[in-house]
C-alpha cells in the first residue's frame, strides 16, 4: 500500500545542476547571469524589508502594468509567477487532465517531462531534426500541450515565427507553449503573436537575463482569457513584497539591463571564437550559453577534468549530448580561466 499517486511514484524528479556550497568555483553550469541585479533592485528590496509582516498584493499589478508598458501588451495578457517554472506547473494544471497528451521535442528542457508526470500525462519526445530545426513531420494534432523553448535549451539555437505559427495552426485543441527563458539573449519574442493565436502561450523569467535566478521570478502571457483561468490555480501569495518590488526595480532599470545583455552577448561571441580555435565544435548559440562538442578527450573526461579545477559545466548523459558540454557565459575573467583550462586539458 502506498500513499502516493502512481504517476508520482513512477516519475523521476527533476535534477538540477550541481550547487557547491563552498566558494571558489566557476560556475557555468545553471545558466545564471554572471553580473549582479541593478543596484535599484538591491535598494527596493531593503526598503522593503520593513513590511514583510504584511502579506504581499496577490495579483503584483504593479509589475504587471510595467511589463505590460515593456511588451506593449495588456495587464490583463500577464502572469507574474514564482519562477516561469510555476508558470509552466500552471498551465500544466489548467489545461491537461491524466491520460492527456503532452509533447515536447528532444533535447530541450527537462523539466517538462516531470511537469507532464505530475498531471499524470501521457508525455510524448519527437526528435529535433538533425540541425536542430522542427521534424518535418510534426505528429501533434491530440496534444494538449506543446512546449517549444526559444532559443531552446541546451542547444542555444532558434525557432522562427513561421515554426511558432505552424505549430499553433496544427495543435487546435490544445496549447503551444513558447518558453522564453532565453529570449532576451535572442532579442525575439512570441509576445506579439498572442493577438493571432488564441492558443499561444508565452513565459519568460527574470532568473537569466536579469540576474534574479534567486528571488524566484516568472512571466507567463496569454489571452486575457486564459491568463484568467490560470490565475485561478496560482498559490495567491506565491510572489512575494521583495520579490515584487525587486521585479518592478529591475523592469525600471532598462539601461542596467540593456548594458548588462550586451556585456553576455559579447562574451558569447569571444567565448564561441575561442572554442572555435582550439578545434571545439560550437553550435552558434541565441542563449547565454552554448553548447560545445568534445571528441578527444570525451565530454566527460573534459566535464571531470574541469571540475578537479573547480569549474562547473553542465554534462548530460543522454543521447545526442553525451559528446557536449553546455558552459554558461560567465564573466570576462571566469571566461578566461575556463578558455585556458580547456586549452590545457585538451593538450594533455
Ligand atoms: C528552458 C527553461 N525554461 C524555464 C526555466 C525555469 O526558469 P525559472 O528560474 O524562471 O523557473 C529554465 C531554467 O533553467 C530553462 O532552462
Amino acid at each position: 500500500m502506498s500513499y502516493i499517486r502512481n504517476n508520482v511514484e513512477d516519475m523521476n524528479g527533476y535534477i538540477p545542476g550541481y550547487q557547491p556550497e563552498e566558494e571558489g568555483w566557476v560556475k557555468l553550469n545553471q545558466n545564471e547571469n554572471p553580473y549582479p541585479p541593478s543596484p535599484r533592485v538591491l535598494d527596493a528590496i531593503r526598503n522593503e524589508l520593513g513590511s514583510l509582516k504584511c502579506y504581499p498584493e496577490t495579483s503584483s499589478a504593479l509589475v504587471r502594468k510595467e511589463a505590460a508598458k515593456l511588451y506593449g501588451i495588456a495587464p490583463e495578457q500577464i502572469l507574474v509567477t514564482n519562477g516561469s517554472d510555476e508558470m509552466l506547473r500552471i498551465l500544466l494544471e489548467s489545461c491537461v487532465s491524466p491520460g492527456d497528451e503532452v509533447v515536447a521535442f528532444y533535447p530541450s528542457y527537462t523539466y517538462y517531462r516531470t511537469l507532464a508526470a505530475m498531471q499524470g500525462a501521457y508525455f510524448r519526445l519527437i526528435d529535433f531534426s538533425d540541425d536542430w530545426g522542427l521534424p518535418e513531420k510534426l505528429g501533434v494534432e491530440d496534444a494538449k500541450v506543446v512546449f517549444l523553448p526559444n532559443p531552446n535549451a541546451p542547444s542555444g539555437t532558434l525557432f522562427s515565427e513561421g515554426d511558432i505559427a505552424k505549430l499553433c495552426g496544427i495543435v487546435l485543441d490544445g496549447i503551444v507553449v513558447v518558453d522564453e527563458a532565453y529570449g532576451d539573449f535572442a532579442q525575439v519574442s512570441a509576445i506579439q503573436m498572442l493577438k493571432d493565436y488564441p492558443n499561444l502561450v508565452v513565459t519568460r523569467t527574470f532568473s537569466k537575463s536579469y540576474s534574479l535566478a534567486g528571488l524566484r521570478l516568472g512571466l507567463g502571457f496569454a489571452s486575457q482569457e486564459l491568463i484568467r483561468q490560470f490565475d485561478k490555480v496560482r498559490d495567491f501569495y506565491d510572489v512575494d513584497r521583495l520579490a515584487q518590488v525587486g521585479a518592478l526595480a529591475a523592469l525600471q532599470d532598462q539601461d542596467y539591463f540593456r548594458s548588462n545583455l550586451q556585456k553576455v552577448i559579447n562574451t558569447r561571441s569571444r567565448l564561441t571564437k575561442e572554442l572555435s580555435a582550439l578545434g571545439v565544435e560550437v553550435i552558434p548559440s541565441q542563449a547565454n550559453f552554448v553548447l560545445a562538442k568534445f571528441t578527444n578527450p570525451t565530454a566527460k573526461d573534459v566535464y571531470q577534468q574541469l571540475r578537479e579545477r573547480k569549474i562547473l559545466v553542465r554534462y548530460f548523459e543522454t543521447p545526442r549530448l553525451e559528446d557536449c558540454l553546455r558552459i554558461s557565459i560567465g564573466t570576462d575573467e571566469e571566461t578566461d580561466k575556463l578558455i585556458s583550462a580547456i586549452a590545457s586539458i585538451l593538450a594533455d
